[in-house]
């Protein structure tokens, strides 16, 4: 028997049927400008399929939650989740076969290509015994797959194109059949929309996405203008899992609802100007008064390498006090002292990066060391630079390793530094038990993966020979070593 479900009818009212497993072998492109339907075609997609293969949909807008008041889909908040929590949860959702969304609309848009990029990655890196086919399907996708460099850090940018080449080139193996929709064809990577075997092309109005979904689809221009005429909720498919002829298919209902309604006039409230003005002043000092909503805390961003040079710089000597009056304590040390003094203590890296600092802020208090110019994120990197033992660099070599590490992300930031610092000092790399520690964690499977990370990445080449012989290499260390 098939596995085959009705996405939608043809113009002759034929049902236009999916065969789910070709799907899985062959994934699916949708294309469309905003409001054309490509949300609700996934929804439909999503729904009729639900009972039959494991779903995980990346949900940039909150769009696909409701799909949990009718399946048992897990509703999974990116904001609410530390990177390492994403990627357990991730391995987890392959283990268990849950049908998750990964909702992501409360972070901020680097914050959610960076949680989307770690959450497909640890899903990809999921374990032989997990590989389970399930249907990812990436809503916005230009997003996570960007055709040009755009405005987002480079690390980030490598991180989710590698996640979802990944996906749409080497997930088949693993299980995993990438869906992706977007709204300009244009802007997705080539790679990542070449990847899929089946189209479902809604209405496209600029001229170079026809082009594009054109010469995918196969077609000549003459034939590819039918996209520009497409009416909300009508795409044409094809494909060895739609048919192997385009079609022209207008999609069906659905049962649960999507957040953004189609914008229909509705009739204006019959409330006079006095009325009205009333409404919009009630309790409005009060209400200015109340706190504001703090959005849902972002990982720091890297402190610019002035930035650091220059705190380096200031804790390196000592600020003296003003005047010569005798009430103003001498500093004692200065921060460099104190962070190397914290970093070397007992599972500093195993406390939590907000009880580390409340401590620097006190020891730098008690030794009268101003440090008022060290914030929480300038702090995490400075720790980070204290456990891997950059200090003991001479000043050009750190100046080269600060400017190599300015767009290595926070968490990854120390163990990073102390296989560059090993590399600095011609050393071999640091052991698995050194890097743990100063990773913050005892277990050898995270050393593995966050090995598998960095160099995924591109900040280091791992080489591992038959015998289980580590030599980790760092592109760019000649210029320290130099
Ligand atoms: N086949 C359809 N049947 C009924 N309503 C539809 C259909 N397709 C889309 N709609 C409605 O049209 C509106 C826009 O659709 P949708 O949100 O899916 O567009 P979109 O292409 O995802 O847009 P965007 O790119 O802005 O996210 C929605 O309110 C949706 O319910
Ligand atoms: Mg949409």
């Amino acid at each position: 028997m098939k596995a085959e479900i009705e996405i939608g009818k043809d113009v002759h009212d034929t049902p236009v049927l999916v065969d789910v497993e070709e799907l899985l072998a062959t994934r699916l492109l949708v294309q469309g400008n905003s409001g054309s339907g490509k949300s609700h075609l996934l929804r439909r997609l999503l729904e009729q399929s639900a009972q039959m293969v494991q779903q995980v949909v990346i949900d940039p807008e909150g769009d696909f939650t409701s799909l949990a008041d009718h399946f048992d889909h897990v509703v999974i908040e990116g904001a609410s989740y530390s990177p390492r929590e994403i990627e357990a949860l991730a391995g987890r959702i392959r283990q268990h076969r849950a049908s998750v969304v990964l909702a992501l609309e409360e972070l901020e848009v680097e914050q959610q290509i960076r949680c989307a990029a770690q959450f497909l990655t640890a899903l990809f890196d999921a374990p032989r015994e997990h590989w389970f086919p399930a249907l990812v399907v990436v809503d916005e996708a230009q997003m996570f797959a960007p055709s040009a460099a755009g405005e987002m850090a480079e690390d980030t940018r490598r991180m989710t194109l590698s996640a979802m080449t990944n996906l749409m080139c080497r997930g088949r193996k693993r299980g995993l059949a990438g869906i992706v929709a977007t709204q300009r064809l244009a802007k997705l990577a080539k790679n990542v929309a070449a990847e899929a075997s089946n189209f479902l092309m809604g209405r496209t109005f600029l001229d170079i996405d026809m082009q594009r979904a054109a010469d995918l689809l196969g077609m000549d221009r003459k034939q590819a203008e039918r996209i520009r005429d497409l009416q909300r909720g009508h795409f044409l498919g094809l494909g060895p899992a739609v048919s192997r002829r385009p079609v022209a298919v207008h999609i069906g209902s659905v049962k649960s609802g999507g957040k953004n309604s189609a914008t229909a006039l509705t009739p204006l409230p019959k409330t006079d100007a006095e009325a009205m003005g009333a409404l919009l002043h009630d309790s409005l000092k009060e209400e200015a008064a109340e706190p504001v909503r703090t959005p849902p805390p972002s990982p720091p961003p890297a402190p610019a390498v002035e930035e650091l040079a220059q705190s380096m710089a200031d804790s390196a000597e000592p600020a003296q006090p003003e005047g010569d009056s005798p009430a103003i304590p001498l500093p004692q040390g200065d921060i460099d002292g104190v962070l190397r003094e914290m970093a070397a203590e007992d599972g500093a890296s195993f406390t939590p990066a907000s009880t580390l600092f409340r401590t620097f802020a006190t020891r730098c208090r008690e030794r009268a060391i101003p440090s008022a110019h060290v914030d929480m994120p300038a702090f995490r990197r400075l720790f980070a630079f204290a456990s891997a033992g950059v200090g003991r660099l001479d000043p050009e070599q750190r100046e080269r390793v600060e400017h190599m590490a300015e767009n290595v992300a926070e968490d990854v930031l120390a163990p990073y530094l102390a296989i560059v610092v090993a590399a600095a000092e011609g050393r071999a790399s640091p052991d698995e038990d050194t890097l743990a520690r100063v990773y913050g964690t005892a277990s050898p499977g995270r050393i593995r993966r966050l090995l598998e990370h960095l160099e995924k990445t591109g900040l280091i080449v791992v080489h591992e020979d038959f015998g289980g012989q580590r030599t980790i290499t760092v592109p760019g260390i000649e210029e320290v070593v130099a």
